[in-house]
């Protein structure tokens, strides 16, 4: 096959350069050959936000934003969400394949029996405040987790990784409902091994006095379709992340709490709870042409609605919408789900949102499904790092075991100050003369 280039002519030099093009992408270091002088660093490129910068060559999840396709491992989001459930998922999306029966039956074990937290890790965290946020409390204990694993720094062995693998995704669940009934004043719930990964999830947040919690099984099908939806979407801010602080070769529980972290931010993994409060503060769906004319004015955004990627309706967001009929049919309708309705329905036929090609995202329609399943809006951040941990491992280990991977360390253009001296006389300080 012919080799693809790129010709980049140097206006400054008049040289031109035959840059190889592999994968429609070219590789930043073949700029730097690109110089005035010979001593000169060479050409870098600037992307304050990886806007236009890939930092890895991944296999786990692929997504063509134009078409508004998601896949992991190559299955269409769609099949997955129907066809499996949450730690099959997890499975295919860290080990590439779907597990025959044997493999699952052995993940499955391994991974419920990881579900119990060390005593001290539940002492540890009965020491917060008691309004503290779920999601601080998340972050903070899956970092405490790697004192009381420190096996799991060794990162090259590959039965350690396993480990740890395990351990992340049994224990996540846990530290999430003990987080919440923390916060509620409530006595933590233990795991219970006869259900599902969803199943023990609901129960560990909603038990009280009942001597055998029976979770609802249309939601308990609902968070386990949630988890899937949640569990990988490529190179994003929580993603990176991880990769970032793994890049160091830091223990993965040190390295998902970094990725926890970045998910917290409300640009991120909190998008939802704004929609939430929007859809609140909206009121009535009489009340949505008069709300769309100042969104269009700029007044503000519409919550849960464009992507960075997407530039087509969020796959996820179609199946989400599909759950939440199923869910209302057990909680009783949510008047908030009219309200986003109407919402879609008239963005969808308005020329600034067709022009701009804002669809609905996967935050639009969750909120929704959580508060009717009694979710507070805190714990909402905290629901999508369960499911996001299973692709953070899958990355986390891509990155490791990938031969071109090094410890992650951007460049920078420098414009400040530089080759001053320090005086030997301290500067006087113009405060104090003014004062005296
Ligand atoms: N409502 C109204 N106008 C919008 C919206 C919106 N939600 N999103 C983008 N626009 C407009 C924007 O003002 C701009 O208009 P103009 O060309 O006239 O200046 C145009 O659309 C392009 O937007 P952009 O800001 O260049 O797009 P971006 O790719 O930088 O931002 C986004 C993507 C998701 C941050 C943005 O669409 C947004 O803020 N949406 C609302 C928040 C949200 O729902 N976030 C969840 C994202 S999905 C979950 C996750 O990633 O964690």
């Amino acid at each position: 096959m012919k080799k693809e280039m790129l010709s980049i002519t140097d206006q400054r030099t008049g040289k031109t350069y035959e840059i190889p093009i592999q994968n429609d992408t070219i590789n930043a270091m073949d700029l730097r050959q690109i110089k005035v002088h010979d001593h000169d660093f060479g050409i870098m490129s600037y992307d304050p936000a990886y806007k236009n910068t890939a930092s890895c060559k991944s296999r786990v999840t692929f997504i063509d934003g134009a078409k508004g396709i998601l896949q992991y491992r190559g299955y269409p989001i769609e099949q997955v969400a129907e066809n499996l459930n949450f730690l099959q998922t997890a499975y295919l999306v860290i080990n590439g394949e779907l597990p025959d029966e044997r493999e699952y039956d052995n993940w499955h074990w391994e991974i419920t029996h990881h579900t119990m937290l060390h005593e001290n890790v539940k002492k540890f965290m009965e020491g917060f405040r008691y309004d503290a946020h779920p999601m601080g409390m998340l972050v903070s204990t899956v970092a405490a987790l790697s004192t009381f694993y420190p096996d799991a720094k060794n990162i090259e062995d590959k039965e350690s990784r396993q480990l740890q693998i395990y351990r992340l995704i049994g224990k996540m669940p846990t530290i999430a409902a003990f987080a919440y009934r923390h916060s509620m004043g409530l006595p933590y719930v233990y795991p219970d091994n006869d259900l599902s990964y969803a199943g023990n999830f609901l129960n560990m947040l909603f038990k009280m006095a009942e001597l055998k919690y029976k979770p609802d099984p249309i939601l308990e099908k609902a968070m386990d379709v949630l988890f899937i939806l949640h569990v990988d979407h490529e190179q994003n801010c929580s993603t990176s992340s991880m990769r970032s602080v793994g890049s160091s070769h830091a223990d993965p529980f040190s390295s998902t709490a970094a990725a926890a972290a970045a998910l917290y931010g409300p640009l991120h993994g909190g998008a939802n709870e704004q929609v939430l409060r929007m859809l609140r503060e909206i009121g009535s769906k009489a009340k949505v042409p008069e709300y769309i004319k100042r969104v269009k004015k700029g007044e503000m955004l519409l919550m849960g609605f464009g992507h960075r990627v997407y530039k087509n309706y969020d796959p996820r967001a179609r199946i989400i919408k599909n759950i939440a009929d199923q869910v209302f049919e057990v909680t009783g309708r949510n008047e908030l789900l009219d309200i986003a309705l109407e919402l879609e329905r008239i963005a969808l036929e308005d020329d600034y949102f067709v022009n701009r090609k804002l669809y609905p995202n996967v935050d639009f329609y969750s909120g929704i499904i959580y508060q009717a399943m009694g979710f507070p809006v805190e714990l909402y951040p905290v629901l999508f790092a369960i499911g996001r941990t299973a692709g953070w491992l899958a990355q986390w280990q891509e990155m490791l075991l990938d031969p071109e991977q090094k410890i992650a360390r951007p460049r920078q253009i420098y414009l400040g100050e530089r080759d001053r001296n320090i005086v030997s006389e301290p500067r006087k300080s113009e405060t104090a003369e003014t004062i005296s």
